[in-house]
């Protein structure tokens, strides 16, 4: 089975959340399944230079606007078909955005000719290449389904990593997208007198998927769909839920070169090496009280504006924190300020940095996702991996992948988190102090960490589940 999956980023050749991590990983997770999965990927700098005996499967004289070419290459290990196309994507940094923190404003046009080189691809228009499924992943390639729908070719599957980001633009686009003009219309792309890409494929998709099964519930409501639960209800049949794993080989406290100690399940007390750094990496006083652990886009999304009016509080009870993250102005400026009012208790670093954020998961004793709303959320799993308790919100994919130590959970000893709800200050504040009472019972601590080590967060599972799902959308039944 062939499956050209189309993603805008692709762990380890360029990475803005967790879309890379899921995209980077999912080739490996289904080749066990004997998928073939080829990564379609926009030719960003940082791609072309992964690029190992790259081969030419088509050159474009001109692809909107200037020339381009497709490239079939290996990447890290990745099996990759690359759109080089200098006039649309090579552009240094992130791959939305432009120096100045605003989306490019082609971005219409970039990933709508992203989208069809991809179907194209996948119907076999170039080289020897022709997929027995497309794969496409949020809204930067949700019009791929689109096309495949209009000009006929393998039936695709459109993956929802996140329903906030729809790729929503004015009308006038429409006539550069080379759809038809049925496409303009209720069952397409037209979104309130606007295009939506999103929209365009979750009508136009063979199926559609989401991350985890409570966001493929939540997106179906009006508090989580975001404007697009009427259409998602009406085609429920064909959605599913599948929780995201993780790459186990890139995320394995027994050997993680970022940690300055190594460790398992049964060698936890080795850890304290690695919190011992944290202190030191984030200016911590050095102490044995919990240090609760942040690594994350700081935005509402992620509910980290409630943290941040929390950490006076936090602080005054002992608590200390350490935060990698960038984002909104307004919530790193909470951040940055309540750092400067609490040297040695509040630490952080705003940068986007790969290995610090082992770090953190290896020396912390809790990470933090207070999520407003969670597709599925892949820094939990990671905590779930390196003993780094998750604290959670109960939505999304968080309620899905952590067990509340409730008083049952721990006479059962199942625990392997602290969960939270409804998201909003007292009831993060409630958790906060529940955690604190827990790590002052080592004992029970240590049975929180040694099951949420123990957990199956690996892709064994849900790499089955996709591959069910491939095979009956090639037999003809959706679902
Ligand atoms: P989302 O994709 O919504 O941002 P996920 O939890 O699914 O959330 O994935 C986030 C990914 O990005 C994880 O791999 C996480 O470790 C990583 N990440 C987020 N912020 C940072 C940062 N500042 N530095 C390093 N890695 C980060
Ligand atoms: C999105 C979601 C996140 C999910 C990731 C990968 O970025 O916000 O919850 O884990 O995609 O599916």
């Amino acid at each position: 089975m062939k499956v050209l999956s189309v993603a805008s980023e692709i762990f380890p050749l360029i990475k803005t959340g967790g879309l890379a991590d899921v995209a980077g990983a999912l080739p490996a997770a289904l080749n066990v399944h004997g998928v073939e999965m080829t990564s379609f990927v926009p030719g960003y700098p940082a791609v072309l230079n992964a690029l190992e005996k790259p081969q030419e499967l088509h050159h474009f004289e001109n692809l909107s606007g200037a020339p381009a070419v497709l490239r079939r290459a290996k990447a890290k290990g990745l099996d990759v078909i690359v759109l080089d196309a200098p006039h649309l994507f090579n552009r240094p940094g992130n791959p939305y955005l432009g120096p100045d923190g605003r989306d490019w404003p082609d971005n219409a046009r970039r990933f709508a000719v992203f989208a069809e080189v991809a179907a194209e691809t996948a119907r076999g228009t170039y080289g020897n290449y022709k997929a027995d499924l497309l794969h496409g992943h949020d809204w930067q390639a949700a019009l791929a389904s689109c096309y495949l729908r209009y000009r006929g070719g393998p039936k695709s599957l459109l993956t929802i990593h996140n329903i906030a980001f729809q790729g929503v633009f004015a009308p006038e686009i429409f006539p550069t997208l080379n759809l038809p003009h049925q496409a303009y219309a209720l069952d397409g792309v037209e979104y309130y007198g606007n295009v939506s890409f999103l929209k365009g494929g979750l009508a136009s998709a063979t199926a559609l998927s989401t991350v985890s099964p409570t966001y493929a519930q939540e997106i179906c409501t009006a508090n989580y769909g975001m404007g697009l639960e009427g259409l998602l209800q009406q085609r429920r049949g064909v959605l599913s839920g599948i929780v995201n794993g993780i790459d186990d080989a890139v995320w394995n406290p027994e050997k993680d070169s970022a940690l300055v100690q190594s460790y398992s399940s049964k060698s936890i007390d080795k850890r304290r090496a690695n919190k011992t750094e944290l202190e030191k990496r984030f200016a911590l006083h050095p102490g044995d009280g919990i240090i609760h652990g942040v690594v994350s886009r700081l935005t509402w999304q992620k509910g980290l504006d409630i943290f941040a009016s929390l950490l006076d509080s936090l602080v005054e009870s002992g608590g200390r924190v350490a935060v990698v993250g960038t984002g909104e102005p307004g919530i790193e400026q909470a951040f940055r300020a309540a750092a400067t009012r609490h040297k040695g208790r509040v630490g952080l670093v705003t940068a986007y940095d790969e290995q610090l954020s082992h770090l953190v998961q290896g020396g912390a004793d809790t990470m933090l996702v207070p999520s407003r709303f969670e597709p599925c959320g892949l820094t939990q799993l990671y905590g779930l991996r390196y003993g780094c308790v998750p604290l959670v919100a109960r939505v999304g994919g968080l309620a899905d992948t952590v067990i509340d130590a409730n008083d049952a959970a721990l006479g059962a000893n199942v625990a392997t988190g602290i969960q939270f709800v409804p998201v909003d200050g007292l009831t993060l504040w409630g958790a906060l102090l529940r955690a604190d009472n827990l790590y002052k019972q080592p004992k029970v601590w240590r049975m929180i960490q040694e099951r949420g080590m123990q957990a199956d967060v690996s892709w064994r599972r849900s790499a089955a589940a996709y591959h069910e799902l491939y095979k009956n959308m090639i037999a003809g039944d959706a679902k």
